[in-house]
């Protein structure tokens, strides 16, 4: 399909607002139908597909201060979350996969690879996202078709906020919390143990993850120690609503 016909289909949708929602299902099929999505299935636009490689911070590993701790973050990027990308990279190669195509056509079947595949594709996705989800000098709250969007499906901004900071504080053991877009196209709250996430199909929730919260403690501890309530509750004051609102207007 031509891009402009695209445009004017995705503009289309767009002007129906919350009506749009209904019609998710039907768009992620459409897009990948388009050809722009060829070795992908699944929401969400090639541009926000994730590769193998760990990409550069997007910011100094001090500008979330006070609310991540610059050795915090150093630590988590280089040491963590750059060990996932190596040992994804490693797995792919013992099960032949094309490490030229997007991580998430092995999320969506991670079943059928193995335990190393999962907790490091999972890691490694799954921090990738966490990098960009969040911003020093953050906007407090979303705008436009996201906020409607939470609006229609939560009853408040505070009443999702609540029951996400509810489920990221009480993931026992390691894990994540998430927003997510579900296969039906609902915006709920989620959270899943260790590296696992909603895109796998072995996910009690699935769906697209429009932001993730890294609960594990090498993600807080060295600043917070026991008090993860106040990570998360401090995570508010640094998300990247407009990148969050990317991918949602994404799907
Ligand atoms: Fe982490």
């Amino acid at each position: 399909m031509k891009n402009s016909n695209r445009r004017a289909f995705i503009g289309n949708s767009a002007k129906a607002g919350v009506a749009t929602l209904i019609a998710l299902p039907a768009l992620g099929a459409f897009i990948e139908s388009c050809g722009t999505a060829k070795s992908t299935t699944g929401p969400g636009s090639n541009k926000l597909k994730t590769g193998f490689d760990q990409q550069p911070l997007p910011y100094a590993y001090n500008a979330l201060e006070p609310w991540i701790d610059t050795l915090t973050m150093d630590i988590h990027y280089n040491k963590h979350a750059a060990a996932y990308s190596k040992n994804v990279k490693e797995a792919a190669a013992a099960e032949n996969v094309d490490i030229t195509k997007p991580l998430e056509d092995v999320l969506y079947n991670i079943s059928k690879y193995s335990v190393k595949m999962r907790n490091n594709g999972g890691g490694h996705y799954n921090h990738e996202l966490f990098w960009k989800c969040l911003q020093a000098n953050a906007t407090a709250q979303p705008t436009g078709k996201l906020l409607t969007a939470i609006i229609k499906h939560f009853g408040s901004l505070d009443e999702m906020k609540k029951q996400f900071s509810e489920a990221a504080k009480t993931r026992f053991g390691s894990g994540w919390a998430w927003l997510l877009v579900t296969n039906d196209k609902k915006l709920v709250v989620s959270s899943t143990p260790n590296q696992d996430n909603p895109l796998m199909n072995i996910a009690d929730v699935k769906g697209f993850p429009l932001f993730g919260l890294d609960v594990w403690e090498h993600a807080y501890y060295l600043k917070y120690q026991n008090r993860r309530a106040d990570y998360v509750d401090n995570f508010w004051k640094i998300l990247n609503w407009n990148y969050i609102a990317e991918r949602f207007n994404s799907i």
